[in-house]
């Protein structure tokens, strides 16, 4: 079974183009909308948070994990398989997939993103290396904005006003943080049709699809937890995948007994 973890429902759109590459895989989602919006953590939080993720995870009988979220990637970079048991090669995660999918992208590129994840240089760091040029932005309030569902008027305004001082300088828009799809279509109305639009989820999804076929083939069951109720988020798995039962599990449950007397 996969688990694929997002602090909420923005990782629904890698869901969507995995479940479209491996339509037969059983996949347990998790959305931690409780502690959303992830963008705003500190690096040590979210480390605690994806350690905790992968470690409920892996409980539930997940044999390989598919992080859906672009603002834990730098906790991903941290050598902690080993302590969880999980074989490096049965991760994938954002920043690798979208990198390479952007090698010879022509164009000025516009990398938009959380806090976190710019903070973290993770993409940064990966464009570097491949010698890839590319202008970095944050969106500090967007993720939660979608998230808990304000309207797509603030949105637009939202997004508009972030945007303009660079309008005209990229050909380019890449969405690194997956909440940002599910507004898509209000990006394109900002940026207009001379700008592409790039959502890294198809070669996050053609990764998986690489990295975990065959043996990640079951009955195509869909699970869905999540630690705080929301009816965004139940509206947006019936969007995507029809009516699905969403299970919300209590925070505690992410926060194993740590003591030693246990
Ligand atoms: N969707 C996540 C990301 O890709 C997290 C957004 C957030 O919770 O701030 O970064």
């Amino acid at each position: 079974m996969i688990g694929i973890f997002d602090s909420g429902s923005g990782g629904l759109t890698v869901l969507k183009a995995i479940r479209d590459e491996l339509p037969s895989a059983d996949i347990l989602y998790l959305g931690d909308i409780g502690r959303a919006p992830y963008g705003e953590k500190t690096s040590a939080e979210l480390s605690l948070f994806t350690m905790q993720a992968l470690s409920f995870l892996g409980k539930r009988g997940v044999t390989s994990i598919v992080s859906a979220c672009n603002s834990v990637s730098a906790s991903l970079a941290l050598s902690l398989y080993d302590a969880l048991d999980i074989q490096a090669s049965h991760i994938i995660e954002m920043v690798g997939p979208t990198a390479k999918a952007l090698i010879g992208v022509p164009g000025r590129l516009l990398l938009v993103a959380t806090p976190a994840t710019i903070r973290a240089g993770i993409y940064e760091n990966a464009f570097t290396m491949l010698g890839i040029e590319c202008e970095h932005l944050t969106l500090p309030e967007l993720a939660a904005m979608i998230e808990f569902g304000r309207s797509e008027a603030e949105i637009e305004a939202y997004i508009r006003t972030q945007l303009e001082p660079r309008a005209g300088s990229f050909d380019v828009l890449i969405l690194a943080c997956t909440h940002y799809p599910l507004v898509e279509h209000i990006f394109a109305k900002v940026v207009g049709s001379s700008v592409r639009i790039f959502d890294p989820a198809l070669a996050v999804a053609e990764r998986a699809q690489r990295r975990l076929w065959p043996q990640e083939v079951g009955d195509g069951t869909l699970s869905f937890t999540v630690t705080q109720e929301t009816l965004q988020f139940r509206e947006r798995v019936a969007h995507f995948f029809g009516e699905h039962p969403v299970e919300v599990i209590a925070l505690e449950q992410l926060h194993p007994p740590t003591s030693r007397a246990q």
